[in-house]
C-alpha cells in the first residue's frame, strides 16, 4: 500500500494527488490522506508515501503543511521510499516556483528517507525553484502547474507515475 499525503488551499493538489491515485492502481494501492485531518499520523502505517504540496504567498508552504513542519523534522523516514508532488505557477509566481516541495523534500532527506521520482526541468519555464537538485537539471518530484499549463498535466502524472511504479511496488 502506498500513502499519499496531501495539502490543498484551492483543490488542485488533491485533483492530483486523486489523479496519482487511479494511475498507481487506485484505492486497493493507495490511499489518500489530507494533512489537515490526520497530520502526519499516517506516515506510522506506510513505507512508501508521496508527499503532494503547494506553494503559496512568494515560496511559502500550504497552511496545512504548515501545521506540521516542524513534526517533519522531528520524524524518522529511514524505513520509507518517499516521492514528491508539487503544484505551482511558474509564470506568475516565477521566482518561487514550487518551492515548498524543494523545502519538504529537503527537510525529509535530512531525516534520512530514499527518494524517488526526480524529474526534468525541460518542459517548463520559470526564474528559480528552491525544488532543484544541485546541478539544476531535476527536479526533486513532479511539478504540476494546473494555472499555466493545465493541459499538460495529465500526460506528466501518467510518465511520472509510470516512473515511480516500480519502487513503489509492494
Ligand atoms: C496568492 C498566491 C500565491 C502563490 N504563490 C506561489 C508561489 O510562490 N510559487 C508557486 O509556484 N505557486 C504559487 N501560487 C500558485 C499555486 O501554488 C497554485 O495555484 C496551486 O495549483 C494551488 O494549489 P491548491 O489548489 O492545491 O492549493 C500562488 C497562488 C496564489 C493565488
Amino acid at each position: 500500500m502506498i500513502a499519499i499525503i496531501y495539502g490543498t488551499t484551492t483543490g488542485n493538489t488533491l485533483d492530483a494527488a486523486t489523479k496519482v491515485q487511479a494511475q498507481l492502481g487506485g484505492e486497493d494501492k493507495v490511499e489518500l490522506f489530507d494533512v489537515k485531518d490526520i497530520g502526519l499520523g499516517a506516515l506510522e502505517y506506510f513505507t512508501k508515501v508521496i508527499f503532494a504540496i503547494p506553494t503559496w504567498d512568494y515560496g511559502e508552504v500550504q497552511e496545512d503543511w504548515q501545521d506540521v513542519w516542524d513534526e517533519v523534522d522531528e520524524t524518522d523516514f529511514s524505513d520509507k521510499t518517499m516521492a514528491f508532488i508539487g503544484l505551482g505557477d511558474q509564470y506568475s509566481y516565477s521566482e518561487w516556483f514550487v518551492d515548498a516541495m524543494g523545502m519538504l523534500h529537503d527537510k525529509v532527506v535530512a531525516q534520512g528517507a530514499t527518494v524517488v521520482g526526480y524529474w526534468p526541468v525541460e518542459g517548463y519555464d520559470f526564474e528559480e525553484s528552491k525544488a532543484l537538485t544541485e546541478d539544476k537539471k531535476l527536479f526533486v518530484g513532479l511539478p504540476l502547474d494546473d494555472d499555466c499549463q493545465p493541459e499538460l498535466s495529465d500526460k506528466r502524472i501518467e510518465e511520472w507515475c509510470a516512473l515511480i511504479q516500480a519502487d513503489l511496488a509492494d
